[in-house]
């Protein structure tokens, strides 16, 4: 189908909810994207940050061949062996006791806010501004964005917002009616911002200090993203509630929300799809290859190396791990302009967003800088 021909499909029968790039992929390989021509793009946003074993994973595909051919849902009314085998592999990953899995990023913060409330018999959330957790109600309403909320109002009451990287305001904020706070440890839809080093340390001793429970929305920067395999890794921190999706798939839409020390009632939480078998196998089959592959030290490694290149070429950018964001006169003129060059980013304002996949090598990073150094 011809690229106009897909464009007036799309806005004939597709809710008019996308800004999208004028780009119609139909394959993916590794760190490429192929468009309906054929024309291939280096992907250095991977589906915001899913794609970080880069497209179709051999592993990957071969377990959910495998998988669709024994069983792909069966419900939670009855016992399925992935769900428990994943729920099993996340724990020992993350230390954290209990999990629940769900379709995407929206409902594992769902459900960290439902296990928030329940827990402590307490309604307020304070999240951080700029913050972005997700669309659904609930998760919208600890989301800052006014462009997101305004045409929902009212939203869940009891959300509260500080500023990020602001332990003073945090500690303010915090009253007797204050079930939990929710951070980001770097934030990604805001555009790669990157709180003071040692910032979520300050927020767990808070937190503790006075006694509400934390939730670390790790969908964006968990498995590996940021040079480890876990954010809280780097200031070795704990949190109460961990919130993961995005990665955790390897491309397979699968969202978890892991935590200690509490839990539901049977009934009290849960979804038809939620940890069918096709997503846990497909997820299950994604760890073992990041864990293998050690991608978080590449992303270490090639974050390192992309920042370094970055800044030589005069480019004003920050990042952490494979997690980087470059500020530009224009974010979405050069996020087009790259297209143009074949090379496909996102852009959060003026800053683009560059999240490739943690496969990638120096010879794709160069690739992608000598294409900003034409188009900046
Ligand atoms: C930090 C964070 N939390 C939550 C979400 C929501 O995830 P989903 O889009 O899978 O519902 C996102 C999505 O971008 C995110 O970046």
């Amino acid at each position: 189908m011809d690229f106009k021909d897909v464009k007036k499909l799309e806005s004939k029968v597709y809710a008019n909810t996308f800004g999208r790039l004028p780009v119609a992929v139909t394959r993916g390989k590794g760190v490429y994207l192929y468009d309906t021509s054929n024309v291939r793009y280096l992907d250095f946003f991977s589906g915001i940050a899913v794609n970080s074993l880069g497209h179709c994973h051999p592993k990957v595909v071969k377990a959910i061949q495998k998988q669709a051919g024994l069983l792909m849902h069966a419900s939670n009314w009855l016992y399925t062996l992935p769900q428990l085998k994943l729920a099993e592999k996340l724990e020992k990953m993350t230390g954290l006791k209990k999990c629940f899995l769900s379709n995407d990023g929206s409902e594992a913060v769902e459900c960290a806010i439902k296990l928030a409330r329940k827990a402590t018999g307490k309604t307020e959330i304070i999240a951080m501004e700029k913050s972005f957790h997700g669309r659904t109600m609930g998760a919208l309403s600890l989301t800052w964005g006014e462009k997101y909320r305004k045409p929902y109002m009212p939203l869940v009451p009891g959300m509260k917002f500080v500023g990020y990287n602001n332990i003073e305001a945090l500690r303010q904020a915090i009253s007797r009616n204050t079930a939990a706070v929710i951070m980001e440890p770097v934030q990604n839809e805001a555009g790669i911002i990157i709180p003071d080093e040692g910032f979520m340390r300050e927020v767990r001793k808070v937190t503790e200090d006075k006694n509400v429970l934390l939730i670390l929305d790790e969908i964006g920067t968990g498995f590996g993203r940021t040079g480890k395999m876990f954010a809280f890794q780097h200031e070795k921190v704990k949190p109460d509630i961990l919130c993961l999706a995005k990665a955790l798939g390897g491309g397979f839409p699968i969202g978890a929300t892991l935590y200690s020390n509490m839990d539901f009632e049977k009934g009290e939480h849960g979804g038809t799809f939620v940890g069918n078998p096709l997503a846990c196998a497909a997820a299950l089959a994604a760890i073992d290859v990041m864990v293998k592959q050690k991608l978080d030290k590449n992303a270490e490694k090639m974050g390192k190396y992309l920042l370094e290149r970055l800044k030589a070429n005069n480019h004003k950018a920050r990042g952490k791990g494979l997690m980087v964001g470059v500020d530009v006169k224009d974010g979405k003129k050069t996020v087009l302009d790259l297209i143009k060059q074949r090379v496909l980013t996102i852009n959060s304002g003026n800053t683009v967003r560059v999240l490739p996949p943690l496969t990638v090598n120096k010879q794709h990073c160069d690739t992608f800088i000598k294409a900003l150094n034409k188009v900046v």
